[in-house]
This record gives C-alpha cells, sequence and structure tokens, in this order.
C-alpha cells in the first residue's frame, strides 16, 4: 500500500466513538489551542499581571495578552503610589488604559490593591512618619482612598484584593503604618468602604506563602472568620502563589484551598510565577512546568476556586530578575514569546473531576 492510502484506510478504520461526537460535559476531546480557550473549556478565569508600558508599546506584548487570557491585574497601575503620587492629584492614566484595553478585549479585571503596605506614596509615609498625618487623618485618608478609587471603576471590577499581605510569616499581624496607627479593625473597615463604594464586586485579602505557611494560614483563616462573625463584607481569599523549583512544591495547597471554601470564600490563585535558580536547564523546565501544572489541578480540584492569574507572562518583563539575586525564568513564555514547557502543561490540563 502506498502511504498515503494507508494513513486513509488508518483513520477510517478508527471507529468514531459516540463520546466524541456527542462531547458531553467534561469531555474536550479537542485540546486547547492557546489559554484563552482552555479557560472556556475548564469554566475559570485564566489571568495575567499586565504591565501598562509594554502594553501601550509593544504590539507583541499586547497582542499575546488579548490572545491568552480572559482576566487581567494591573501588575503596578493601580497601587496607591500609582494612582495618588502627590496628595490629592490622581493620576488615572495608566489603570484606565488597562480598563479600557480589558472591556475591548472582553477580559474581566482584578483590581490590585487598595491597601498595602509597600508602593504607598512618600507624601503618605513621610507624613505618618513626622507626625503631620495623626491617626484620625490616616483613617479618614484611607477611607477617601478606597472610595475614590473602587467608585471610579464601579462595575468595571470583578474582584478586588482589599487588603494585601496582612500577616507576618510567623503568624502575627503585619506591623504597618495601618496597624501601628489605626489598630486591628483597619481590615474590617477597608472592606466595609470597598464594599460601600461598589456591593457588587468581590472582596478578597491576598497573601504570599498562604499555599504553605501554617501560622501564616491559621492567622488568615482566623480573621476571615472573624470578618464573617460581624457580617463584614469578604468574599474571596487570594493566593499569590509565588514558587520557586528549588522549594518543594506547596504539596498541601489544595486541602489550604478547600480549608478557606468551606468559610464560603471564593479561592483565586493571584499572581502565580514559577521561578528558578539561573542558568535554565531543560530539567528545570521541566519541574517548572509540572508545578504550573500542579498549580492549576490543584485549583480545578476545589469548587471554589475561579480564577489563575499568573504574575507576567513572558520571561520579558516578569518581576523576579529584579528582586530575586540569580533567579528568574519564572513565566510561561521565553523573552521571545516562544512557549516554553510549562505552557504546554497548562494546555494539557483536563477539567474538573
Ligand atoms: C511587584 C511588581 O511585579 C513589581 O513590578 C514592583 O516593582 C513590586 O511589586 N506581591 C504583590 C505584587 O502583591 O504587587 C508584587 O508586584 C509582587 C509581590
Amino acid at each position: 500500500m502506498k502511504p498515503l492510502i494507508l494513513a486513509l484506510a488508518l483513520v477510517l478504520a478508527v471507529p468514531v466513538s459516540p463520546a466524541s461526537a456527542h462531547p458531553g460535559p467534561g469531555h474536550h476531546p479537542r485540546p486547547a489551542k492557546d489559554l484563552r480557550q482552555l479557560a472556556q473549556q475548564l469554566h475559570i478565569k485564566i489571568g495575567s499581571a499586565v504591565d501598562i508600558a509594554s502594553l501601550r508599546d509593544e504590539p507583541m506584548y499586547r497582542t499575546t495578552l488579548n490572545r491568552e487570557f480572559n482576566h487581567v491585574t494591573a501588575e503596578n497601575a493601580m497601587k496607591w503610589e500609582s494612582v495618588e503620587p502627590e496628595r490629592g492629584v490622581y493620576t488615572w492614566d495608566d489603570a484606565d488604559a488597562l480598563v479600557e484595553n480589558a472591556r475591548r478585549n472582553h477580559q474581566q479585571i482584578r483590581g490590585h490593591t487598595l491597601l498595602w503596605h509597600n508602593q504607598l506614596p512618600a507624601w503618605l509615609t513621610s507624613g505618618v512618619e513626622d507626625g503631620s498625618i495623626d491617626a484620625t487623618e490616616l483613617r479618614e485618608i484611607l477611607r477617601d482612598h478606597i472610595t475614590t478609587q473602587v467608585r471610579r471603576y464601579k462595575g468595571k471590577i470583578r474582584a478586588w484584593d482589599v487588603v494585601n499581605e496582612v500577616v507576618e510569616e510567623d503568624g502575627s499581624m503585619r506591623q504597618s503604618i495601618w496597624l501601628t496607627h489605626l489598630g486591628p479593625g483597619y481590615i474590617a473597615d477597608a472592606f466595609r468602604w470597598a464594599h460601600k463604594a461598589d456591593p457588587h464586586a468581590k472582596l478578597f485579602i491576598n497573601d504570599y506563602n498562604l499555599e504553605w505557611n501554617a501560622p501564616k494560614i491559621e492567622t488568615t483563616l482566623n480573621i476571615v472568620k472573624d470578618l464573617k462573625a460581624k457580617r463584614v463584607p469578604i468574599h474571596g481569599i487570594g493566593f499569590q502563589g509565588h514558587l520557586g523549583i528549588q522549594y518543594d512544591y506547596p504539596g498541601d495547597w489544595a486541602n489550604v484551598m478547600q480549608r478557606f471554601a468551606d468559610l464560603g470564600l471564593e479561592v483565586a490563585v493571584t499572581e502565580l510565577d514559577v521561578r528558578m535558580v539561573l542558568p535554565v536547564t531543560p530539567e528545570k523546565l521541566a519541574t517548572q512546568a509540572d508545578y504550573y501544572r500542579r498549580a492549576l489541578t490543584d485549583c480545578l480540584s476545589v469548587r471554589a476556586c475561579r480564577e489563575l492569574t499568573v504574575w507576567g507572562f513572558t520571561d520579558l518583563h516578569s518581576w523576579v530578575p529584579g528582586w530575586f539575586d540569580g533567579e528568574g525564568a519564572a513565566t510561561l513564555l521565553d523573552e521571545n514569546y516562544a512557549p516554553k514547557p510549562a505552557y504546554g502543561a497548562l494546555l494539557s490540563v483536563k477539567g474538573r473531576k
């Protein structure tokens, strides 16, 4: 037989199974061609952090973002120092650009973040430090900030990271200006103010190392229980998911997610990346692929997990080399936007069990 005829004969010999002729829920005979299609098949949101300068200036960045993701988070553009660099002077251009790009490309948005101890404007930190801003005024400033920002994007932001990183590694409350000047009640206040400004937005508490750090997990669970008991509007838990292959994969993560889900919270992976000690090797890329695949699989194993967002999608623009000495290559695509094994590993993930 000629090769072509042989191939045809083989194709015709394969019976068409009823399952592939009539795919029911959970059956996806055709592998997804990109992350957006995967998100659709899995019924979750797959997002990325967005660098606004790259979005504006680099067609390749823009095209890839809009092709691959149905959810976006501003990497920096919605942080306090970005939106109010001078007291009372708001600069919304970058944040607006993200929101407008998302609207045009049918992407939902995670607002990041209303209250944090980092990337605060200098006028605020120095005012608190030199005593020119007292506790009463600080509370008003925080209320105004949250109200102004949430109102501006009312109806446009699916979920807000209301408070970010409020627990220390040892499980104590973080010694930020918020805790030391306003007392622990600032967390409930922040959620109440955000809810008032946009009653439909889902309000999250977000943190790192929450995938595995027991003291942090217990304290955060207690914060949520306490807020719920006080009927404070809190709707979700964000696991940042900044992982590194030089550490074991957090094998208990799905259980931790479930414990928060059991309190009635939506679960999201909000900043996933998987860094490695450079140089890159094929073995390290294979391990990285496995970590990405497991993170998505863990999310899918918990019904309440509805969003997986990566903290950047190309090694060309990633915070990792600038923040972790000698480490990098943490994202799904390399510096030339070529897919790494991790990208294929995500595409291969099948639906919820
Ligand atoms: C990082 C950004 O990626 C960097 O560009 C910036 O210089 C510092 O912040 N946890 C968070 C994110 O919640 O906001 C941080 O983003 C990464 C760690």
